[in-house]
């Protein structure tokens, strides 16, 4: 009985991953398609923001014609990868070296 309810939750769980991987991997193609016509990447992944101020952003970039197919997807990516909680340096590396997600 047990055993059952952990089992269940372990598929609730891979399935929670597994979806917001995909939408992480979507926000990601919705920025090389939105972002990368006036600017580079840097520029954006180069800052750390809370999620408002990222949203503000994107109303932003959305008032100099950006048209967003994903805007969540969006939302999603740029908080998880450069929120205002994530370490800034200027290789984009974290503080131990390694390479930052
Ligand atoms: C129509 C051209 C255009 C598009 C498309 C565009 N940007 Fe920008 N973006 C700019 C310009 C111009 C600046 C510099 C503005 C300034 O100096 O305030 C900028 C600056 C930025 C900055 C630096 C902070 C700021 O506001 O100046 C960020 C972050 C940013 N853009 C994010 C994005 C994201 C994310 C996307 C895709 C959703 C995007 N931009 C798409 C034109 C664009």
């Amino acid at each position: 009985m047990m055993g059952r309810a952990i089992w269940l939750t372990g598929i609730f769980v891979v399935a929670g991953l597994a979806a917001d991987q995909a939408a992480l991997e979507r926000g990601q193609k919705e920025e090389a398609r939105d972002c990368l016509p006036c600017h580079s990447l840097r520029l954006i992944h180069s800052q750390r923001l809370s999620r408002a101020t990222w949203n503000k952003e994107l109303d932003k970039m959305g008032g100099w014609g950006v048209k967003y197919s994903d805007r969540d997807a969006l939302m999603e990516y740029l908080s998880a990868n450069y929120g205002d909680d994530k370490p800034l340096t200027p290789d984009g590396k974290s503080l131990d070296g390694r390479k930052q997600k």
